[in-house]
């Protein structure tokens, strides 16, 4: 049965972010069950899920409450949709839940199916609202080298990462990418935290300048950049990038599709690194990934303009089948009471001191040169040599090595750009399950040193 399922995966499957020939060799990984912060494979191997699947299941897999949320929606109403001023209950509370959850300015929620169509809205709206306004020529993105905001056709083209984009003919629409707020790798020699967010501020305001104000649209960014490397910003980072946009009248997209819901600490990114968005994106922690959702939160200076505009226009032209589907929106309602009865932005304070002392901790290994993190999100950057901050060639896999050893002992994490091993477990983990954790990880970094 088992090797069947093998097969037919490698017959019939084509997969996401996969080595085509290394996986027509190798096969999948097959996961059948779960259970808490742990999942089994077909050969019943358990793991546990160091990663939150891909760092959204942040409720751990036994919540019975998001399984009976969805099955009393699907006995009451498994669909219906949001064109032409149709609604359904659930959609309705949880854009409520939504705004009322948000800061401030936020006034309205659009539902999506996923992080990638929540960028590639939120990028229709930058345009939409600037045509509303008048300025049809503020066009252009600016997003982060090494930012990651999925793949879809504007999605992709903004994450600043090769393997995203090469082959793909992305970026397909005007993007400037910027510097990455990453100290440990890009800050020069001797230049504090405070004097590299200004240099990446200055060379911000730089591109704009050569650009022409006039055409930049919207800078986009994650709170913490995930994929990228779990790269958090040096102080005064966002303080001093939006003072820049603000001068030259550039909105802000915040995308917090792994940030929101608690996961840095707070309920938003934002309010961690004092980002004042204009949209919202998000998704994946929106449901404990129980079922496929995505929302654009949206300013209500933004909203106003939509309203004119779709007026002149005839509508607000945009939105998919499946956007705001009751039984994905009923599960998200139903995840953001948990999150807010058991108090969850508590509970991920509570963990995290433990849990930045382990990754802390792990900086005395022979090759682990840089540890970070915030909430229950972090990274260790592995290193050939720790004073000069040398890395392995990129044909070493350094950490895809340590991901593949971590495996064998039982965790599953990820390898990210620059020699980086990410953690991001779900929210509900325990000190003792922290500790068990990093155990393994540390077995697993003595397993490739000495290999
Ligand atoms: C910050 C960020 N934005 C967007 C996306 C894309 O989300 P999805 O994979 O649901 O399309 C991701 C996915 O990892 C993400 O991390």
């Amino acid at each position: 049965m088992t090797n069947s399922l093998h097969e037919r995966d490698k017959q019939y499957a084509l997969h996401h972010f996969t080595n085509l020939s290394a996986h027509q060799e190798n096969g999948p990984l097959i996961i059948e069950r779960a259970e808490g912060i742990y999942v089994w494979d077909t050969e019943g191997n358990r793991l546990i899920e160091g990663m939150s699947g891909l760092w959204c299941a942040g409720l751990g897999y036994s919540e019975q409450r998001l399984i009976d949320a969805a099955t009393k929606q699907l006995n009451a109403l498994p669909y219906s949709h949001m064109f032409t001023h149709r609604a359904t209950p659930p959609a309705i509370e949880l854009s409520e839940k939504l705004v009322q959850c948000s800061p401030d300015n936020i006034s309205k929620a659009f539902l999506v199916n996923s992080g990638s169509e929540a960028v590639d809205a939120a990028i229709k709206m930058v345009w939409y609202y600037h045509n509303a306004i008048g300025k049809p020529n503020k066009k252009t993105i600016i997003a982060r080298k090494r930012g990651y905001h999925g793949v879809t056709v504007a999605a992709g083209s903004l994450t600043g990462l090769p393997y995203v984009q090469d082959g793909f003919d992305l970026p397909a629409i005007s993007v400037i990418h910027t510097g990455t707020p990453h100290a440990y790798r890009y800050a020069l020699e001797g230049e504090t935290e405070i004097a590299f967010a200004s240099r990446l501020a200055e060379e911000l305001e730089q591109q704009i300048i050569e650009a022409g104000p006039e055409t930049i649209a919207a800078f986009i960014a994650e709170p913490v950049m995930g994929a990228g490397g779990v790269l958090l910003p040096p102080d005064t980072y966002f303080e001093k990038i939006q003072a820049v946009l603000s001068k030259y009248d550039i909105l802000l997209v915040a995308d917090e599709v792994i940030c929101g819901f608690g996961r840095t600490g707070n309920w938003w990114g934002s309010e961690t690194y004092n980002i004042k968005p204009d949209l919202i994106t998000s998704a994946k922690q929106l449901s404990s990934a129980y079922q496929p959702i995505g929302a654009v939160m949206v300013s209500s200076k933004l909203y106003e303009a939509f309203v004119s505009h779709s007026d002149t226009l005839g509508l607000f032209g945009t939105g998919n089948t499946y956007g705001g589907h009751p039984v994905a929106a009923a599960v998200a309602l139903e995840t953001i009471n948990i999150y807010q009865e058991r108090d969850i932005v508590g509970q991920v304070q509570a963990r995290a001191p433990h849990f930045a002392e382990r990754i802390q901790a792990m900086s005395n290994h022979p090759l682990v040169g840089d540890t970070r993190s915030v909430g229950l999100i972090g990274a260790i950057e592995l290193v050939k040599d720790k004073a000069t901050r040398e890395q392995y060639p990129v044909s070493d896999k350094l950490a895809v090595r340590v991901v593949a050893a971590a495996l064998k002992r039982g965790v599953m994490l990820r390898a990210v750009p620059g020699d980086g091993v990410a953690f991001c477990p779900p929210m509900i983990i325990t000190d003792e399950q922290i500790d068990e954790m990093f155990n393994a990880v540390g077995d697993a970094l003595n397993d490739v040193l000495n290999a």
